[in-house]
């Protein structure tokens, strides 16, 4: 008989007596590649993108996925291919954009430093829109744009100060942080943006914050917004374009999170219900499209039985997966072994990395033995790209699984790699 078990809702299962990602077995993957190593589901990535495309997306509203959440070029592919546009915060996630043949009039631009350089360029290349974080920046691209003579689009990214219940690093909407131009002087930056010669006001943005479990938040900030339009126009500033942000939580271990559809739905009703429906709307997501759908293999290399703790040592570290250590992040943890008569033990995943803060897991229970293979879920958000190379380790291969085949999107690097651009004097 074959029994199959969906591990945590997502692409993994446990069928016949193996770990199967899209029915390719994590062993083969594993033997295959070589660990670390992550893996992500073609699969689970264009269903992700398909859901809010089929909710949300029309002539005037768009889903831009957000370049941070994960960069393969072979993901950001694949979701141009979808239909997605592209949010952006840096020169290297333009490149990565143009690259794969992205249309720079469906990119958008945010971040607080923006330097002379990169308003110049995308400028230049004719970007949708700059999502401006501050007046002195605003000032910035005005001076460009007056030197280059080529009208600059922006949007003034507004900090409404509503609280996400995030993680307070990713809590981007309140006052207490950098992102946005705060209630009190959002006016004074409409006001200098619409009287600029090369400046073309097109919108409002804002972006409250990552991993948000409840509807609430996402809400309050439409209600909030369309406030703020309102004040606008009564001041004769007549935009076209909101743009929503992103932040769509998912589920780690047992959070309760909207789906997709719900968090569509919901900011359908919020745009009826605020009279919004005649303005342009980008949603810029990242972790809800990517998360869950993409793994980490590591291998056991060491059990460590001390008196205190057990721990067991595997290959892969707080180089490839920073999200314990930054946030206290859960990740779920999978053994693939089959050998059934290892003995449970609680302990604690640790990397090689020389930290104490190099955990994947801890308290966790799990049946394991030396050289088997762990699965590390929902790593294909902020995962491969926050790594580093932290203790000159390598990063590891991606691979995609497509139409049933296990396909390298991005080879492990070579050790010389790493010192490639280093000079010796
Ligand atoms: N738009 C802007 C302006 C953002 O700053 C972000 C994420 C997004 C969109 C996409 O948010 P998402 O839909 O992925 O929540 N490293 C953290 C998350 C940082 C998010 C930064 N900004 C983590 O691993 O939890």
């Amino acid at each position: 008989m074959m029994l199959t078990m969906k591990i945590n809702k997502m692409n993994l299962e446990h069928k016949n007596k193996s770990y199967m990602i899209d029915n390719v077995s994590c062993k083969e993957i594993a033997n295959n590649f070589g660990t670390p190593c992550f893996v992500y589901s073609e699969e689970a990535i264009s269903g992700s993108f398909k859901k809010i495309k089929d909710i949300f997306c029309t002539e005037k509203r768009d889903v831009y996925y957000s370049v941070k959440a994960n960069s393969n070029l072979t993901i950001l592919k694949l979701l141009l291919n979808l239909g997605s546009g592209f949010d952006i915060v840096s020169m290297g996630e333009l490149d990565r954009v143009l690259k794969i043949g992205a249309d720079p009039k469906k990119i958008v631009y945010s971040g607080v430093g923006k330097s002379e350089k990169d308003i110049e360029r995308s400028i230049k290349i004719g970007i949708h829109c700059i999502n401006v974080e501050s007046i002195e920046e605003l000032k910035r691209i005005s001076m460009i744009a007056s030197k280059l003579k080529i009208n600059a689009p922006v949007a003034i990214r507004v900090n409404p100060n509503i609280d996400p219940g995030s993680h307070e690093y990713i809590a981007t909407g309140l006052n207490s942080t950098k992102f946005g131009i705060n209630l009190n002087n959002m006016m004074d930056a409409f006001s200098f943006a619409h009287t600029e010669d090369f400046i073309n006001l097109i919108g409002i943005d804002y972006h409250i914050g990552s991993q948000i479990e409840t509807l609430e938040p996402f809400i309050e900030a439409v209600t909030s917004v369309a406030k703020i339009i309102k004040q606008l126009k009564s001041n004769q500033i007549d935009l076209q374009l909101i743009d929503m942000g992103g932040g769509l939580g998912i589920t780690y271990k047992n959070n309760n999170v909207p789906s997709i559809r719900e968090y569509g739905e919901a900011i359908n009703k919020a745009i009826k219900d605020n009279n919004l429906e005649d303005y342009n709307i980008i949603l810029e997501l990242g972790r809800s499209l990517v998360g869950n759908a993409g793994y980490l293999l590591t291998k056991v290399e060491y059990i460590k039985k001390d008196s205190e703790k057990n721990y067991v040592i595997v290959d892969a570290g707080m180089d490839n997966l920073i999200r314990p250590a930054l946030y206290d992040a859960w990740h779920n943890i999978s053994c693939i072994n089959v050998n059934k008569d290892a003995e449970e033990i609680l302990c604690d995943v640790v990397g090689p990395v020389c930290e104490c803060a190099d955990f994947l897991g801890k308290d966790r229970k799990l049946s394991v033995q030396q050289n088997d293979i762990l699965v590390i879920s929902s790593c294909g958000a902020y995962a491969s790209s926050m790594s580093s190379n932290y203790n000159s380790r390598p990063r590891p291969a991606e691979i995609i699984i497509k139409k049933g085949q296990a396909v390298i999107i991005s080879r492990k690097e070579e050790i010389s790699d790493l010192y490639s651009r280093e000079i010796i004097i």
